[in-house]
């Protein structure tokens, strides 16, 4: 795993913002794995700053999200559909039906999962995933305890996650107990992985990611198994 440490967020999220415009501009029809979360907000401001100075162009750019919230329809304001509109989707030229994100809605979750897993494995695997951290080592939503051979599913959300995600909420009430997302396996499959991490938070889950150890009970761990992972992390998510 190569580490880069950079002084905040702000530079975390340009220097993940040239990873991704390196992926695009090199690769004919680019696959990118995007996540949610407040982490990767930075990156999508950028993005859309890029493409408005016509510096990058989404035209030929496919996305696979993480992950999504069971029971929260796509036009719900704390849906990762919504979420993807308000910070990248409306604000570039990507056409709607190269965005893949799985549904929370779909009347039969089992074969929406497999399904998601069907396009990854026609359209991908991702040129460039990236990914943030919970702070009990989630990656996507795979909580402690998933499989490393897991491929995209329906998970019970730790009560640690669903209280930390309280704060995108009115409460803790309004936070789904269930999600489907793309398993260990299904993002190991990417061709590169930019993990990001920032701020005092994070410090803890960085510095068990790098004891190195793999541990499904510290599902980022899975990580050091891929060969090529840039984890992009601020001083303060570094605690050093
Ligand atoms: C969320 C998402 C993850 C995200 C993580 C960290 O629950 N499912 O994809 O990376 O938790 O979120 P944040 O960036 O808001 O700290």
């Amino acid at each position: 795993m190569d580490i880069v440490i950079v002084k905040n967020y702000i530079e975390m999220s340009k220097y993940a913002a040239g990873l991704v415009g390196d992926c695009i501009r090199n690769e004919e029809h680019p696959v990118l794995g995007l996540a949610t979360g407040g982490t990767p907000i930075g990156l999508y401001q950028l993005l859309v700053r890029q493409y408005r100075e016509c510096l990058l162009s989404f035209k030929n750019v496919r996305t696979f999200n993480l992950d999504e919230y069971i029971g929260l329809d796509p036009t719900h304001s704390k849906s990762y559909h919504r979420y993807m509109q308000e910070h990248l989707f409306s604000h570039i030229d990507i056409p709607r039906d190269q965005t893949f994100i799985p549904d929370g809605m779909a009347a039969s979750l089992q074969r929406e999962c497999r399904h998601y897993e069907k396009l990854l494995k026609k359209f991908g695997p991702p040129d460039l995933q990236i990914l943030g951290i919970g702070e009990n080592g989630h990656i996507g939503f795979n909580e402690p305890g998933s499989d490393f051979d897991g491929h995209t599913h329906v998970i019970r959300l730790a009560d640690s996650t669903r209280e930390a995600n309280a704060r995108y909420f009115q409460s803790l009430n309004e936070v789904p107990t269930h999600a489907i997302t793309m398993g260990v396996k299904s993002i190991l499959r990417s061709k590169k992985i930019v993990l990001l991490a920032s701020g005092e938070r994070k410090a803890a889950a960085v510095n068990r990611l790098l004891e190195g150890k793999p541990d499904p009970d510290f599902p980022a761990s899975a990580l050091t198994q891929h060969q090529n992972v840039v984890l992009v992390v601020d001083q303060q998510a570094f605690g050093k």
